[in-house]
């Protein structure tokens, strides 16, 4: 199967290329399934009913979210009745919405897609993900019920996404970081044919602090004190995330880096 994996949304400007650009994407690599991370397309905090609508409709199989899964009030209710969008599976266990799924892909093949949230340096404690994601692929088993699994993890640092590349090895097709908004160089197929790369990067403009325009973010670095809030940075878009290729038993076969458009170095699959 051919995959694309795009990393958190932000904003206006990561809507827009989403809409401009990902239909095009989609034809001209064939790709048989798409998931966006959409925790910050609503204003830069959550994802609203209308706006995951929008990246649906853009050509994502399945949308994750993350922290902010419910930043906009109106994911508690779009969640219950939209399958196609996830959650972390830790985020609270009164969350609505699931956090895995089983998904058939538009060629009839069964796709599992996962998300999880880290536990270093994140705002709140959540539960043990690599537990959680332990029994979440329990259900779905690379090669039998699910031809290609990817798993979303949502955390801060390094060290923890790469642990949990290496938990899943074998039993993901794709182990993918999102949360940071910067892309880490370092996509690779580990030993047990997982495809495996620390963090997605965001779909957003990357002439700003991880997606917001920056003389806020810079005053409270600078002085310490809050004075307005933080607005998405509106420059043309990054789409920044992750292609990967996998054979019949569902492991890795190929992967690279995605980046359309904006400010960084253009790379992929293919040219666009
Ligand atoms: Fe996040
Ligand atoms: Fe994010």
């Amino acid at each position: 199967m051919k995959i694309l994996f795009l990393g958190d949304v932000m904003g206006r400007a990561g809507r827009k290329a989403i809409a401009e650009r990902l239909p095009l994407v989609r034809k001209a690599w064939s790709l048989d399934f798409v998931v966006v991370n959409g925790e910050n397309a609503t204003g830069g905090m959550g994802l609203s009913g209308a706006h995951a609508q929008g990246l649906l409709d853009a050509g994502a199989d399945v949308v994750t979210l993350g922290d902010h899964a419910f930043d906009q009030r109106d994911m508690l209710t779009k969640i219950e009745s939209e399958p196609r969008i996830l959650r972390p599976l830790n985020y609270a266990k009164t969350a609505p919405g699931l956090g895995a799924r089983l998904f058939t892909a538009q060629n009839g093949k069964s796709v599992f897609v996962a998300q999880a949230l880290g536990q270093v340096f994140m705002k709140r404690p959540f539960d043990d993900p690599f537990s959680a994601l332990d029994a979440a692929l329990k259900a779905a088993p690379l090669g039998q019920r699910a031809d290609a699994v990817i798993v979303d993890f949502h955390a801060e640092v390094t060290s923890e996404k790469m642990a949990m590349g290496h938990w899943l090895d074998g039993r993901a097709s794709l182990v993918v970081g999102t949360h940071t908004h910067v892309p880490t160089a370092d996509a690779r197929i580990l030993a047990h044919g997982t495809a495996c790369l620390t963090d997605a990067g965001m779909c957003g403009d990357y002439n700003s602090v991880i997606g917001m325009e920056p003389v806020e973010p810079l005053r409270r670095f600078l002085t310490g004190m809050a004075k307005g809030r933080f607005t998405p940075a509106t420059g043309e878009a990054t789409l920044s995330g992750v292609y990967i290729e996998t054979d019949k038993t569902g492991k890795a076969t190929r992967i690279e880096p995605v980046r359309i458009g904006g400010l960084l170095a253009q790379q992929g699959p293919a040219p666009i």
